[in-house]
């Protein structure tokens, strides 16, 4: 196909490739989830359905990558750990975490039901992600240390807080007591004030899950005499155990010491520089427009296995339309979008502060929040069809330094759409017409744009100018008193003569407010 003029902008896009022989670990945790559990009215201090919700939908995720060989979860938050000779999309840093994280995020939404019944979701669930990079395994295994002690101390410090709430303590006056409280200290008053023995409470809640896979002989067919054929394949088990780096446990299951290797020694102190690293998040540049795009995974097998229209269904850009409407009402730095196909486009306002413009925060929010809502708004629009499985998304972070590249970024999505458009509008009224995909292929092959409107005219007498304007030129979001959603020619500089308003940078204080800060759900 033809490279048009705005090309040059792909080279604004950088790679995040973690090289070998770095471990790779993606972790997840939920985006203001102690407002999310509060409206779901999760039991406190933990909810046994919410942490079975989590462990159901890390199960999934290790599932459907392979790759994938060790992963723990407590609270809201998961880590996934790679086998260490993963090419999980030759590794690159921005597609790993997204695809995970939005596919996390698409079966929560899916999953929602069979663990509350009895309730609705009221509001997307989103989650935020980050990838660390461990250049040793031994650097591993303190991440994964440091997890677990996170674990350990918030449930303590949590099952006291609410016990003191429940005892007819304030908020403040609980948070005053458990002050400076020791490890120890809080055991005994839990023991003494409550007679709660901290180490009989269910494991779950102490240790944290972990679900590794073993190998197990299962059978895959029957030979011609009906004799079972057997093969090695891997099962993932969700475990509680003390120690999740503790020797004894970790080198006894085999996959893990094959695709990782085993521990040499145990962990006696967590090393601070080495948790400095695990904090460690990338910024993007200052003063620059925020590109967050964002594409469906394998959407081409989605769309067939879910009947879409082709070559455009109008239902499925509708959804597409309404999830980005939502994205910009819950991300008020977000001043434009425009979306084709499976794609989305999502602009930050140049001196966005969203998130300290860390990258992985930004996109990890914006690619969760999406999925989910694909997944919860899908009825709406196919009524008559169930999702068959859960939608996933990737996503990348992309600086723009002046308002001219971007908006040269934003036509070359839309000369992307008018030529893809136009040449599966061809390409599927000539298979429709009783030609095979092969011939029409070789019918299309090397014409321009206007041999394809007089094909389309002469043949089937259409004109293609005519075509709905959502299939010909995609769709655009923006803010006026409401977000709204509309199609136009975005190439034309004209086009940003009449909306110069959306670049236009707000005063500082006015978008203080729409900061989405991450909450804590521990209670200290
Ligand atoms: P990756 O993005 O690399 O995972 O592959 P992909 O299969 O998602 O393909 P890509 O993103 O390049 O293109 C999007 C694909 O989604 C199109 O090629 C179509 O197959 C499909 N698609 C998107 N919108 C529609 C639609 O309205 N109708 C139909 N039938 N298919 C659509
Ligand atoms: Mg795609």
């Amino acid at each position: 196909m033809a490279n048009s003029k705005y090309e040059y902008v792909k080279s604004y896009e950088f790679e995040d490739e973690i090289m070998q022989p770095n471990l790779i670990v993606v972790r997840l945790d939920g985006r203001n989830f102690e407002r999310f559990s509060e409206i779901h009215e999760f039991e406190k201090p933990n909810d046994v359905r919410a942490l079975n919700l989590m462990n159901s939908c890390a199960t999934a995720v290790v599932e459907e990558y392979p790759d994938i060989v060790f992963s723990y979860g407590f609270d809201d938050e998961y880590s996934f750990v790679f086998k260490k000779t993963s090419n999980f999309y030759q590794r690159r840093a921005s597609k790993m975490l997204t695809l995970i994280v939005s596919f996390f995020s698409s079966v929560y939404a899916t999953k929602w039901k069979e663990f509350f019944p009895q309730k609705e979701l009221e509001y997307p669930p989103s989650f935020h992600a980050r990838v660390i990079s461990c250049a040793t395994l031994e650097v591993l295994q303190v991440y994964l240390a440091w997890r677990q002690n996170a674990c350990h101390s918030d449930n303590l410090c949590r099952t006291c807080f609410w016990m003191l709430i429940r005892s007819g303590k304030t908020i403040e006056e609980a948070k005053e007591a458990l002050k400076d409280c020791q490890k120890e200290e809080k055991n005994e008053l839990l023991f003494q004030r409550f007679g709660i023995n901290y180490k009989k409470l269910p494991e779950m809640f102490r240790q944290g899950s972990c679900i590794f896979k073993t190998e197990v002989e299962v059978v895959v067919k029957y030979d011609e005499h009906g004799n079972p054929i057997k093969r090695l394949r891997r099962k993932p088990n969700i475990v509680h155990t003390q120690n999740i780096v503790a020797k004894k446990f970790w080198n006894e299951q085999l996959v893990l010491v094959k695709e990782l290797g085993g521990f040499e020694d145990e962990i006696a102190k967590i090393k601070t520089e080495y948790v400095k690293s695990f904090l460690f998040e990338n910024k993007l540049l200052p003063s620059t427009y925020i590109v967050i795009r964002i594409d469906g995974c394998h959407f081409h097998r989605f769309s067939d296995i879910h009947g879409f229209e082709k070559p455009n269904d109008a239902q499925a850009l509708n959804l597409m339309n309404t999830c980005a409407v939502a994205v910009l009402k819950e991300f008020h730095d977000i001043v434009f979008a425009y979306g084709v196909s499976d794609e989305y486009s999502f602009v930050l306002r140049k001196n966005s502060q969203f998130n300290q413009r860390q990258a992985s925060q930004i996109v990890s929010a914006i690619v969760s929040f999406f999925s989910t809502m694909y997944a919860m708004k899908w009825k709406e629009f196919f009524p008559q069809k169930n999702l068959k499985y859960p939608p996933s998304f990737d996503g990348r972070a992309v600086c723009y330094p002046s308002e001219e590249i971007l908006q040269d970024y934003l036509a070359w999505r839309q000369v992307d759409c008018h030529i893809n458009n136009q040449y599966n509008t061809c390409f599927w009224m000539l298979v429709k017409s009783g030609k095979t995909k092969a011939e029409a292929q070789q019918c299309l092959k090397g014409t321009q744009t206007q041999e394809k409107y007089e094909l389309l005219s002469r043949q089937f007498g259409t004109d293609y100018s005519s075509l709905p304007v959502m299939f010909r030129q995609g769709s655009f979001v923006y803010r006026m008193k409401e977000v709204v959603v509309d199609h136009s020619n975005i190439i034309e500089r004209s086009f940003w003569k009449e909306y110069s308003s959306i670049l236009e940078e707000m005063p500082a204080h006015t978008s203080a407010a729409n900061e989405c800060t991450q909450t804590s759900v521990s209670a200290s």
